[in-house]
């Protein structure tokens, strides 16, 4: 008989630590589950989407870029938080129907809060990026009372799109679209700012955080490499929580990468498939 696996849904995943972590939780919970890379080019994910949906085998999957929107399309039940933002990272197979959760919000708002200080409610907040990411993130921050959002995405109407979208969830939520420079995304120069990288492509964020004044506070979603640090003191640091990121620590800036939210979302993830 097949074994029942979870595994990862994106597009590429050479940087994913995903089945690292998830191996371990296993090990841990002494489960015999396989944990599968589900490595799909946009060419023939539907395809394989519609074959996955007929396993008995699969437990669940995490969904990470380019594919937590599409995921949505193949969902018999999708939590609100993840419907608003059109971004689901974890899949649960539930007796052949697929249940769709966002834990990217809890995750990352988990470690968020740790931030000492924690940036006050009337910041700037600064989002690269207008992907599932932007989107959770920016949703979360917005529940949390941040009401003052700049987008700057590559594609300047993905950013507009969701500056528009975002007003009609919150009322007085002030949004602003910046083009995307070059070579720099932006350069921001401004004091009171929470910049936060939420695509793939990390020197956006030190070339953004170059003219920013203090206090600041920074974060960038990639863990693998990391470009930030956090917490900010390094001889108690993990390796996976240390960045090349002198410049900022020297201008006292708060900056944190996106191995806390990783770890975090995955034993969300993990928790909702084994319970
Ligand atoms: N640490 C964590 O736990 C965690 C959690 C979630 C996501 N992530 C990471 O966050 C990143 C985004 O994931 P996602 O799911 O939000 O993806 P997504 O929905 O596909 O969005 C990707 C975003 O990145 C932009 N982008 C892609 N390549 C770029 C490049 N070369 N230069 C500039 N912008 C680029 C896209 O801009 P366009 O609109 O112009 O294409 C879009 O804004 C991934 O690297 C993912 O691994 C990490």
């Amino acid at each position: 008989m097949t074994s029942k696996w979870i595994g990862i849904l994106g597009f590429p995943l050479t940087h994913s630590l995903s089945k690292q972590i998830h191996i371990e939780k296993l090990q841990k919970a002494n489960l015999n589950y396989e944990f599968r890379i589900l490595e799909w080019s946009s060419v023939d994910v539907d395809r394989h989407l519609q074959e996955l949906k007929k396993d008995p085998t699969c437990v669940g999957f995490s969904v990470t870029m380019p594919y937590k929107e599409k995921i949505i399309s193949y969902l018999d039940h999708c939590d609100e938080f993840a419907k608003k933002v059109s971004a689901v990272n974890c899949v649960k197979n539930v007796g052949g129907q697929w249940w769709g959760y966002n834990t990217d919000a809890p995750g990352f708002m988990k470690h968020f809060k740790l931030w000492n200080p924690l940036p006050p409610k009337e910041v700037h907040v600064v989002v690269i990026g207008a992907g599932a990411t932007a989107r959770t993130l920016s949703y979360a921050l917005a529940q949390e009372g941040y009401r003052n959002f700049t987008f700057i995405n590559r594609t300047e109407e993905k950013a507009k799109a969701w500056a528009q979208k975002i007003k009609t969830f919150f009322s007085n939520i002030q949004t602003k679209v910046l083009k995307w420079g070059d070579p720099s995304p932006c350069e921001l120069r401004m004091t009171n700012v929470f910049l936060m990288n939420t695509t793939p492509f990390s020197p956006v964020i030190l070339s953004a955080a170059k003219n920013l004044i203090s206090p600041a506070w920074i974060f960038d979603v990639a863990y693998n490499p990391p470009s930030l640090s956090f917490p900010r003191k390094r001889e108690s640091m993990d390796p996976r929580l240390r960045g090349d990121d002198s410049q900022c620590r020297e201008r006292c800036f708060y900056t944190m990468n996106g191995w806390p939210m990783f770890e975090a979302q995955a034993d969300l993830a993990f928790k909702i498939w084994t319970r």
